[in-house]
């Protein structure tokens, strides 16, 4: 185990009934051996998988299942439990248990538990790739993220079932690293970050708008992994379907003026990231009412939108400046003359065209700033958010005083 050996948390371990039931065993372990105090709460159908006492024994203490058991309420009672706990962690979470949880059911110790607790939860989901999937598991984790919980993985890759695919469970030594690392302050706390995400709309009429093809995963993957990273996030986002990460900000705006307003009413700023698709251009005088069809044919007039981003980056003082390209040819020419010509400290360069870059989960990213360059291979923008921010640090650390 790395780093983090002087552990004591009370963490609650919820083991639900899934085939990665036998790979909890690890985890308990892990989480004893860097000194954490454990306690187990299996589902009926866990048990099937994996017995009680097998956790009786990794964790030293007497595992629950039932909610209704009269001698194990007569110690400590599932409120006692609720509250014993610093953090609750259920490994695996099968979609069943997921969909529980998001319609708030208490039917079994482990949702009641999950209800009573102020603890922070965390769920490794762990199923099928079909079944993770599923519009309905979808919208279970959505709705789940929303509320606060956090999610490790799932991890894609050869499944017990013999498929290959995404719903596999996040290794145990993963997760313990995962939960361990979260004592430890982040590589990023103290520092104020604001992401611009999304596309903007511009209005023509109350009914239509001018609009682009960003779904805004980047960068709200860049706003979670800041803000998992200790910084304090503000995400100024376009309109989106996706949902808040855990514990950021979200200023929600819809036009390109919107957003730079947002931006400027933000005081204390040590690194903004532009990773929103701002409209050039506006409407000049949006219909009041819905245009009416006609034979003839119908111009805009446009004006030029404000650049956010060369705007934060003439402030003062001024914040480190990340910034996106999106070319389709001569990638590395146009973001270096685009990096320069906006004032930014680096830039996110990637090749757009079919199904590449826009609306896609993943991406290959090329970053450039003044004295070097990285090539990032095809990833999901998660990691790629990680290791944008990775550079970002590696910069500030090797140059203080960095600016274009
Ligand atoms: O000029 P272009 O739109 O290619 O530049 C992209 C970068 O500039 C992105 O980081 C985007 O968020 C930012 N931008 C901005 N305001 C605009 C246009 C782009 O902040 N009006």
């Amino acid at each position: 185990m790395s780093g983090s050996s002087a552990n004591n948390q009370r963490i609650l371990v919820g083991v639900s009934g899934g085939i990665a039931a036998y790979k909890a065993v690890v985890l308990v372990r892990r989480l004893i051996d860097a000194g954490c105090e454990v306690r187990v709460v299996m589902t009926e159908a866990a048990t099937r998988f994996v017995t009680p006492l097998t956790f009786q024994a990794v964790s030293g203490q007497p595992v629950r299942v039932t909610l209704l058991d009269a001698e194990a309420e007569s110690g400590m009672d599932h409120i006692a439990l609720a509250r014993w706990a610093q953090r609750v962690v259920i490994a695996p979470a099968t979609a069943d248990i997921m969909a529980r949880l998001a319609a708030g059911m208490a039917d079994d110790l482990l949702t009641t538990l999950c209800l009573a607790t102020e603890a922070p939860v965390q769920l490794a989901p762990a199923m099928n790739r079909q079944m993770w999937a599923h519009p309905a598991t979808q919208a279970n984790y959505a709705r789940l993220v929303e509320r606060g919980v956090t999610m490790l993985g799932p991890d894609a890759g050869f499944q017990a079932c013999g498929e290959t695919g995404a719903g596999r469970m996040m290794e145990p030594e993963a997760i313990a690293e995962a939960l361990l690392a979260e004592d430890a302050p982040g590589d990023m706390a103290g520092l104020d970050v604001v992401v611009t995400a999304s596309g903007t709309r511009e209005p023509i009429d109350p009914v239509r708008f001018l609009a682009n093809r960003s779904s805004g995963r980047m960068g709200f993957a860049l706003a979670a992994e800041a803000s998992r990273r200790g910084a304090r996030v503000t995400l100024i986002a376009g309109p989106s379907s996706l949902a808040t990460p855990a514990g950021v900000r979200r200023v929600d705006v819809e036009t390109a003026a919107q957003m730079q307003v947002a931006v400027e009413s933000i005081e204390s700023m040590d690194l903004f990231i532009g990773a929103a698709a701002v409209a050039d251009y506006r409407v000049a005088r949006p219909a009041e009412q819905k245009l009416k069809k006609s034979g003839a044919s119908l111009s805009l007039d446009l004006l030029p939108n404000p650049d956010i981003i060369a705007a934060v980056a003439q402030r003062e003082p001024r914040p480190f400046v990340i910034g996106f390209a999106a070319e389709t040819e001569r990638l590395a020419e146009h973001a270096a003359a685009k990096r320069q010509a906006k004032g930014m400290d680096l830039i996110c360069a990637n090749e757009v065209g079919a199904g590449r870059g826009f609306d896609t989960p993943d991406n290959t990213l090329l970053l450039l700033w003044q004295d070097g360059e990285r090539a990032l291979p095809r990833a999901a923008k998660e990691r790629l958010a990680t290791q944008i921010l990775d550079t970002y640090l590696q910069i500030k650390q090797d140059f203080p005083h960095a600016s274009r």
